[in-house]
């Protein structure tokens, strides 16, 4: 670029758990000095206040109806991404089991991805040099004007096998199941399922290593930028 400072740019990372993506995302964003979102931690902290404060999640009405309570932030440094709900930092507590299970039902109810999408419209808008967006919507509804859209993929088993090495050693199973059954819950529902963007790039992680991951996406932003 010839006069000023490069535009930001911004880049939309979708896809299925399991597939890298947070881990992919975030030393993207460290490499380039861009910042990074963790959209999958937001819906995760609007569950946990849910939870917390004894919303039944079979009744989305009741979901519907206090979306716009919790006050959640979330801090976009890749080196030390943080999320709090109402001043508390919740980085542990989103990540239980608990959590876990009843995120997909919070995150179809359309007036939590309304508000939530808000949210990360303006943390996006203000970013400076650019930033990496995390999750299962952003290159299709979050952010349809993305500079650049990845579209991670893995079969099941590499899956399931990475996350329980995560997980410290959980039944590779049960963990198989679980996250099949929660890609479907994500996939079918009606506001904004996870799906890939007509314009994204499909990368298929299955064979290869983060590190090899990385270096694609790396490349991938790098080209777009020096196209802007
Ligand atoms: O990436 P994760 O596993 O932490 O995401 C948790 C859940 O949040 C996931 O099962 C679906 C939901 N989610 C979503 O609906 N839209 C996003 N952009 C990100 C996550």
């Amino acid at each position: 670029m010839e006069n000023g400072a490069a535009k930001p740019v911004i880049v939309a990372i979708d896809g299925p758990s399991g597939t890298g993506k947070s881990s992919t995302s975030k030393a993207v964003a460290a490499q380039l000095g861009l910042s990074y979102l963790d959209t999958g931690a937001q819906y995760r902290a609007i569950t946990w206040w849910m939870v917390t404060n004894g919303i039944d999640i079979e009744d989305p009405s009741a979901i519907a109806d206090v979306a716009g309570k919790a006050e959640i932030v979330s801090g976009t440094d890749p080196g030390n991404p943080t999320i709090t709900v109402d001043g508390t930092d919740v980085s542990g507590p989103i990540r239980t089991q608990e959590v876990t299970s009843k995120v997909s039902a919070v995150s179809a109810v359309p007036e939590v991805r309304a508000r939530i999408t808000e949210l990360q419209r303006s943390l996006a808008k203000s970013a400076e040099i650019g930033i990496v967006v995390e999750g299962r919507d952003i290159g299709t509804t979050v952010l349809p004007d993305a500079d650049l859209k990845i579209f991670l993929t893995a079969s099941p088993e590499a899956r399931a096998a990475r996350r329980s090495g995560e997980l410290k050693g959980a039944d590779v199973n049960a963990t198989r199941e679980a996250l099949i059954k929660r890609d479907a819950a994500d996939s079918s529902r009606k506001t904004s399922p996870l799906a890939k963007a007509d314009d994204a790039v499909e990368v298929d992680t299955t064979e290869l290593t983060l590190s090899q991951v990385i270096e694609c996406v790396v490349t991938l932003v790098e080209e777009k930028r020096a196209a802007k």
